[in-house]
């Protein structure tokens, strides 16, 4: 298949290039498209064939729902029934952002979207660019992250045309995604409030809004070494990815030590990276908090897999705010392996 690349970036006519891909999400295509999360992969929600086509390009396994893209509440309209109370607060507060609410599906919904729930995630995202994709396709579009099943997901250019050409109809290319880590899931259905994927609206951000106890996902669990989630490889590099933890001048006497019999990498903080004055050791500094750790994870740990080390140590960070997100998908990554020195 051609894939069609435009860049939002330094595009002059937006509305052209929008209306193309409007033409292909109508025509039951695949259209890739900038959020402020991470790159989405797109199609027409509500045309089963077209979400089918998500399944085959991103070799998804096929039980695993999609998220639906809104760029209104007009649009979400007839998408769901019975919205709570707490979900109505929770939007009214959240919407448009980073926060994915899941809630009771009408039959418009179709089968390749929820696979067989009777739930479906409804998501609005705040990016102008998505938005306005969004807006000028008419209808509301089922998107999951952006890549390879399995691998990280995608926050930049370069390895959206690396990872998708030749298997969607259109790349959008944008800045840097602002966040890049996936958005908050939460279950707002059938009077629940439990929270599936930690993302940047916090468990504190969610129980603030509604004045009531989140429950579903134990912070201490995410810490926990081959905990039970960790059975799916999930937003992994092809390098072994290991979390390391304690005092940074123990981390870099570690890696010193390491690097005489490994090819070893360290993502981490800068006070840890310039700590590093070995050549022997591959090292990127994420910035000076874990926001900008946040930000970067996806695309350094892509960066670091061209490098062919044996590992890639990544420094473990505190799981306050997004942090709590960002150590989900680190342990994910790493399937739990940790060392403490
Ligand atoms: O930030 C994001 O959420 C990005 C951007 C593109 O919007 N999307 C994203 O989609 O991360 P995906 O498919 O990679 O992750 C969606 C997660 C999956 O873990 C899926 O199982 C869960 O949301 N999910 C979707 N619909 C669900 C439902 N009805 N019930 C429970 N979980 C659901
Ligand atoms: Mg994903």
């Amino acid at each position: 298949m051609k894939t069609l690349i435009y860049d939002l970036k330094n595009e002059e006519n937006i509305n052209e290039v929008l209306a193309q891909a409007s033409y292909v999400i109508n025509s039951g295509g695949l259209v890739v498209f900038p959020t402020e999360t991470v790159y989405g992969l797109g199609a027409n929600a509500l045309d089963n064939e077209a979400v089918k086509k998500i399944f085959i390009a991103k070799n998804r396994p096929n039980d695993n729902p999609l998220i639906v893209h809104i760029s209104s509440f007009d649009m979400m309209e007839d998408l769901v029934k019975n919205v709570s109370e707490d979900a109505r607060k929770l939007m009214e507060a959240f919407f448009p952002g980073p926060l994915t609410l899941i809630m009771e599906k009408t039959e418009k919904i179709p089968m390749n979207v929820s696979n067989g729930l009777d739930t479906v995630g409804i998501r609005m995202p705040s990016d102008k660019h998505a938005n306005m994709f969004i807006e000028s396709c008419g209808c509301p579009i089922a998107a999951p992250s952006a890549n390879i099943s399995k691998r990280p997901s995608i926050t930049n250019k370069e390895y959206l045309i690396e990872e998708l050409s030749g298997k969607v109809d259109i790349i959008l290319c944008d800045e840097d995604s602002k966040i890049g880590l996936e958005s908050t899931v939460l279950d707002v259905s059938h009077g629940n409030l439990k929270l599936l994927r930690p993302g940047k609206i916090s468990v504190e951000d969610i129980e603030h809004i509604t004045g009531k106890k989140v429950s579903g996902f134990d912070k201490e669990d995410v810490l926990l070494p081959k905990s039970p989630g960790m059975k799916y490889e999930h937003y992994a590099p092809k390098t072994k990815v290991v979390v390391i933890d304690g005092n940074e001048f123990d981390i870099v006497d570690f890696l010193c030590k390491i690097s005489n019999e490994k090819k070893v990498g360290i993502l981490g903080l800068t006070t840890l990276i310039n700590k590093i004055d070995s050549g022997k050791i591959s090292a990127i500094s994420f910035g000076d908090n874990v926001n900008m750790a946040s930000k970067h994870l996806y695309s350094y740990l892509r960066q670091m897999d061209k490098l062919n080390l044996d590992i890639i140590y990544v420094q473990k960070m505190s799981t306050k705010g997004i942090g709590l997100a960002f150590m989900n998908r680190l342990m994910k990554a790493s399937k739990g392996d940790i060392t403490i020195v």
